[in-house]
C-alpha cells in the first residue's frame, strides 16, 4: 500500500511544509531511543507490582510487533502514513496497575500520553500527537472484559471493549435487554461513551453516556477513582466531555434498557426520479416528532441513474421500530405516508439481529460482533452539524451539485433524527448540550482509497466546500459540532499549549454552555495539564507551566 514513490513525494512535501514538520519527520525515523524513554521504561519496571508481567505489554519502536500493534486499531488511513508522528512506546495493559504505572511514569519523565480504546477517533487523536513531543500510547485493547447482570439490568464494561462485544454479551444473557450506543461494532466504549454515543435507540433511551451509572477512572498520579471518590463534577465531565482531558477510563458501569422480543427494520431507497427531494424535505418535518419507538435516519449520496451515463442522488431511509411490522405500517401511514413504506420493506427480527442487519452482517454468526477488524478501513474526513429549522427544499439542490463532483464518489451526508427522550433531557445533564430544539444532526463524510497528500487534500477541500455551503442552513452562534465526530478544522491547541481563548473556539461548538464547567473540572483534576491533546480542555491556573 505504501509505495516508495509516495514516501518520496510525502518527504518533499514535508520539507516544504515547515520546520516543525521536519522535526516530526526526523522523529519518526529516529532509531535510537530518546533519553526520557529509557528513564520511562526503567520507571515502569520499578512501579509495576510484577515486572515479568508488565514487561510483556511494552512495545518499543525496535520491537518487531510495534507496527502491527499500532496499526491494528487505526480506523482512518490518513493517520497511517510514513509522515504520521508515531509514539515512542505502546503499552497494552492487562490490568489496572499497568495503566497506573504508565500514567505515573509518563508524567514523571515528560512523555505525553494518548489513550486508545477502539481507535475510531476521526482525527486519530488516540494514537497521533501533533505536539512534537515523545508520546506513549496506552492501548486498552486487552482490557475488554464485560459482565452483564441481567437481573439488575446493569453491566460493567472495560473501556477497551467494543460496542459489538457489548451487544454480543447482552444478547447472550437476554433477548429483551439492549444498550443505546452506536452502529459500527468495532467502535470502542472508551471513546464512544465518553464523547456521547448515539444509535438507533437514541430517541427512546438517549445517548450511551446518558446510561452510564458508574466508572473507574485513573487520574494524574495514578490514582484509581470510582463515581463516589471522583465526585459528581468529574463523573459528569467524562459522560460526554471526552475522556482524554481527564484521565484514563478503565471501566464503565451502564444501565441496560428493555426492548421487545420482536423489532422491525427497514431500508428504503429513493432516487431523485422517485421524488427523493420531496420525501427528504417532508422527513425534516416529521422525523423528530415520530413516536419514540420509531427512528428513521437518512443518508444522501450520489448513485448511478437508471438513465445510462447519468448520475442521480439516492436517499436511503434506515429505520428501526421497537415493535412488529403491522404496528409500524399503521404508524407510517399516519405520520409519514410520503415514504410509501410497504409490508415487503419491513423485516421483523430480534434487537441483536437488527444490530447485525445495520452492521451489514445479516445471516452471519453473532460472533462477528467480536471481531475488532473493521471490514472497510479507508481514508476519510468528516464534519458534523445540527439543524434547528428545516432546510428549504432549494438547499438540497446545492448539496446535489457537490455530490456530483468527482471527489464525492464515496461521500455521504447523513441525517440523524432527534426528539423523543432527547427533548426531555436537559442541556446541562451531561456535557452534550444539543437536546430539545434540535430537529436532526448531520454528519458529512467523504472516503477515498487513493494514497498521497494530493488526494487527501482534494477530498478534504471538497468536504470543506460542502461545509461552507451548509452554513446558512444549520445551527449558528455557535455552529454546533459533535465531539465524537472530531474535526480539527474547527480549532486546535496546536502547540500543546492550551489557552482558554484558543480552546473556546472548538469548545463552544462541541459543548456550548457546558464548556466552562468542563474547564473548571479540568482545572480541579489536572491543573498541570498532563492529559492533553489537540482538543483538550485548558486548566485555568497553569498556563505558564507547560513545557512546549
Ligand atoms: C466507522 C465508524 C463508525 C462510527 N459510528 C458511530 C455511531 O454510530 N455513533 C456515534 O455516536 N459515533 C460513531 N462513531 C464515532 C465514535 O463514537 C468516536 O470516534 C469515538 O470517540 C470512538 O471511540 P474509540 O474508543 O473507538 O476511539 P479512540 O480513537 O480510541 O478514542 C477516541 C477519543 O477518546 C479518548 N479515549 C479513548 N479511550 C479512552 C479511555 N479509556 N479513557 C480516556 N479517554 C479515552 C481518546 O484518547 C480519543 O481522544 C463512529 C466512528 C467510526 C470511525
Ligand atoms: C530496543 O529499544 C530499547 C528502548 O528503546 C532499548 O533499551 C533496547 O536496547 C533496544 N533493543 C535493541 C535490540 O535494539
Ligand atoms: C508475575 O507474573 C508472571 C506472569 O504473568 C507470573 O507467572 C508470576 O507468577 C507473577 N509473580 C508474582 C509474584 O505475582
Ligand atoms: C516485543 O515486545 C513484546 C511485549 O513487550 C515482547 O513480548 C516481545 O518479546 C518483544 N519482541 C522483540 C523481538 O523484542
Ligand atoms: C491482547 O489482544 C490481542 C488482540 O485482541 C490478542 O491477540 C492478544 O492475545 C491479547 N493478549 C493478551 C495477553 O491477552
Ligand atoms: C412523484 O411525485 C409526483 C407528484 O406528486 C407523482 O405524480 C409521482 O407519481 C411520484 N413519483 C414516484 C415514483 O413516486
Ligand atoms: C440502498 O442504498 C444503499 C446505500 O445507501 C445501498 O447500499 C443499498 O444496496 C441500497 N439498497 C437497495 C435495495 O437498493
Ligand atoms: C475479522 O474481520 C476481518 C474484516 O472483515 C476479516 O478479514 C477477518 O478474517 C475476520 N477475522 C475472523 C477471525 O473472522
Amino acid at each position: 500500500m505504501k509505495s516508495p514513490c509516495s514516501s518520496i513525494i510525502q518527504f518533499v512535501f514535508v520539507l516544504l511544509l515547515s520546520y516543525h514538520c521536519w522535526v516530526t519527520f526526523g522523529n519518526i525515523h529516529a532509531t535510537s531511543s530518546v533519553p526520557n524513554e529509557n528513564l520511562f521504561l526503567h520507571c515502569l519496571s520499578m512501579h509495576s507490582d510484577n515486572f515479568s508481567s508488565i514487561s510483556k505489554v511494552i512495545y518499543t519502536r525496535n520491537n518487531s510487533s510495534f507496527s502491527s500493534i499500532l496499526d491494528f486499531s487505526i480506523q482512518n488511513l490518513r493517520f497511517s502514513t510514513p509522515t504520521t508522528p508515531k509514539p515512542q512506546v505502546i503499552v497494552t495493559p492487562l490490568k489496572e496497575s499497568h495503566v497506573q504505572a504508565a500514567v505515573k511514569c509518563s508524567q514523571k519523565y515528560g512523555m505525553q500520553v494518548r489513550v486508545r480504546s477502539g481507535g475510531h477517533d476521526y482525527e486519530g487523536s488516540s494514537y497521533v500527537s501533533n505536539h512534537h513531543v515523545p508520546f506513549v500510547v496506552i492501548d486498552l485493547i486487552n482490557l475488554s472484559s464485560i459482565s452483564v447482570d441481567a437481573e439488575a439490568k446493569t453491566a460493567w464494561v472495560q473501556a477497551g471493549a467494543t460496542i459489538g462485544k457489548l451487544y454480543h454479551a447482552i444478547a447472550e444473557k437476554s433477548k429483551t435487554l439492549a444498550f443505546p450506543g452506536g452502529v459500527c461494532p468495532t467502535v470502542g466504549v472508551g471513546g464512544h461513551f465518553s464523547g456521547g454515543g448515539y444509535g438507533f435507540l437514541m430517541r427512546k433511551y438517549g445517548l450511551a453516556a446518558d446510561n452510564v451509572v458508574d466508572a473507574h477512572l485513573i487520574v494524574v498520579n495514578g490514582r484509581l477513582l470510582d463515581r463516589k471518590s471522583m465526585g459528581e463534577d468529574l463523573f459528569w465531565a467524562i459522560r460526554g466531555g471526552g475522556g482524554a482531558s481527564f484521565g484514563v477510563i478503565v471501566a464503565w458501569k451502564i444501565k441496560l434498557v428493555t426492548v421487545p422480543e420482536t423489532v422491525t427494520a427497514f431500508i428504503v431507497n429513493r432516487t431523485l426520479e422517485q421524488n427523493a427531494t420531496k420525501i427528504v424535505d417532508r422527513w425534516q418535518y416529521v422525523a423528530d416528532k415520530l413516536h419514540e419507538d420509531l427512528y428513521i435516519r437518512v443518508f444522501l449520496s450520489s448513485a448511478a441513474s437508471s438513465r445510462r451515463g447519468k448520475k442521480t442522488i439516492r436517499a436511503s431511509f434506515e429505520s428501526l421500530f421497537l415493535g412488529g411490522a403491522d404496528t409500524l405500517l399503521l404508524l407510517m401511514q399516519q405520520s409519514f405516508p410520503e415514504l410509501g413504506l410497504v409490508k415487503q420493506d419491513c423485516i421483523e427480527m430480534s434487537w441483536i439481529e437488527s444490530v447485525m442487519y445495520f452492521a451489514e452482517f445479516r445471516g452471519q454468526s453473532l460472533d462477528v460482533l467480536l471481531n475488532r477488524t473493521q471490514p472497510n478501513v479507508r481514508f476519510f474526513k468528516a464534519k458534523s452539524d445540527f439543524v434547528k429549522e428545516p432546510m428549504p427544499e432549494i438547499a438540497f439542490l446545492g448539496i446535489y451539485e457537490k455530490f456530483y463532483e468527482k471527489e464525492a464518489e464515496d461521500a455521504e451526508i447523513s441525517f440523524t433524527p432527534y426528539g423523543g427522550i432527547m427533548n426531555e433531557i436537559s442541556d446541562f445533564e451531561t456535557p452534550f448540550p444539543y437536546r430539545a430544539g434540535t430537529i436532526y444532526k448531520i454528519q458529512h463524510m467523504v472516503h477515498w482509497e487513493e494514497e498521497g497528500s494530493e488526494a487527501s487534500q482534494r477530498h478534504i477541500n471538497w468536504i470543506r466546500r460542502l461545509y461552507s455551503y451548509m452554513a446558512p442552513y444549520v445551527s449558528k452562534n455557535p455552529r454546533a459540532a459533535y465531539v465524537n465526530c472530531r474535526d480539527l478544522d474547527i480549532g486546535t491547541n496546536n502547540k500543546g499549549y492550551t489557552s482558554y481563548k484558543q480552546a473556546s473556539i472548538w469548545g463552544l461548538k462541541y459543548f456550548n454552555k457546558n464548556f466552562n464547567r468542563l474547564v473548571h473540572v479540568k482545572t480541579m483534576v489536572d491543573a498541570g495539564n498532563f492529559f492533553r491533546n489537540e482538543q483538550s480542555f485548558p486548566p485555568l491556573s497553569s498556563r505558564k507551566k507547560n513545557r512546549d
